[in-house]
């Protein structure tokens, strides 16, 4: 089970996981960060579970997570609108420095915002911002990384496990504190003015761009070659129709 000392001894960060509340089981972190931030929470405030009763996943999905498997966890973070739009970069190239740190096996970013590990999913993220009152604007990072479950539901197939893939348990501790720090070191790299490195370690860490693929966004499925990144993080998709700009969905590569 996580505890808050052992998650905090040796964490090397200013800000992030400072302020950690740590629970057995929670509805979701995500609604919970929500409700600290709402309430003034600082920002790097974390909430970490071992379990999740209602975990949130993107475009409306749930997120299913082992007992005491995996890493789940969120960030309150007082984003600038412009650093809004680098967030899921930002996170994706946190969590895929940390895995190959730790384990020495590649991890790579899939738009928007997940890391894959031999072209299977091993992190999710998802972002979810408020704008309304600029005092109280705030961002909640979540993050669900599947460390060391070794069992999907069959009707997951393209999902994994650190564990899985490189055939050892992580520690989810020292994983969590690699994270944290890898996040915390990008995002003031953005918040000084320069996100090119980030945006350039995205893309070479994204194996899509320049191949075929199937994007489905809204309940309509596209098909073309994913081109590049627009400069707000849209994905640029180059259909028969001519250039297409996603900002969500899900995407397949179809060829290579
Ligand atoms: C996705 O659909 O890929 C995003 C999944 C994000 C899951 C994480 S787990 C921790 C945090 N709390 C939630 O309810 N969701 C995120």
């Amino acid at each position: 089970m996580l505890d808050k000392r052992t998650l905090q001894k040796g964490l090397k960060t200013k800000s992030f996981g400072r302020k950690l509340f740590v629970f057995n089981s929670i509805d979701s972190t995500n609604a919970c960060a929500r409700t600290l931030a709402e309430a003034g929470a600082e920002e790097g405030t974390v909430v970490i579970a071992d379990f999740q009763t209602q975990g949130r996943g993107r475009l409306g999905r749930t997120w299913i997570s082992e007992p005491g498997a995996n890493l789940l966890f969120s960030i309150v973070l007082r984003p600038s609108q412009m650093e809004i739009a680098l967030l899921p970069f930002s996170a994706s190239v946190a969590v895929a420095r940390a895995i190959e740190h730790l384990t020495r096996h590649r991890a790579e970013c899939k738009w928007p915002n997940d890391v894959l590990m031999n072209n299977r999913k091993v992190c999710g993220i998802l972002i979810e911002t408020t704008m309304t009152d600029e005092d109280r604007a705030y961002a909640i990072i979540g993050i669900g990384i599947n460390a060391n479950q070794r069992t999907f539901p069959s009707s997951l197939s393209a999902v994994t496990s650190i564990a899985l893939e490189t055939g050892k348990e992580i520690d989810r501790s020292a994983l969590f504190k690699h994270v944290l720090r890898e996040f915390e070191e990008i995002y003031r790299t953005i918040q000084s003015r320069s996100a090119e490195n980030i945006m350039s370690e995205w893309r070479t860490r994204c194996s899509m761009l320049g191949h075929r693929v199937i994007i489905r966004s809204h309940d309509t499925t596209y098909e073309g070659v994913a081109e590049r990144l627009s400069d707000d993080g849209g994905l640029v998709l180059l259909t028969e129709a001519g250039e297409k700009t996603f900002y969500a969905g899900d995407t397949t590569v179809i060829s290579s």
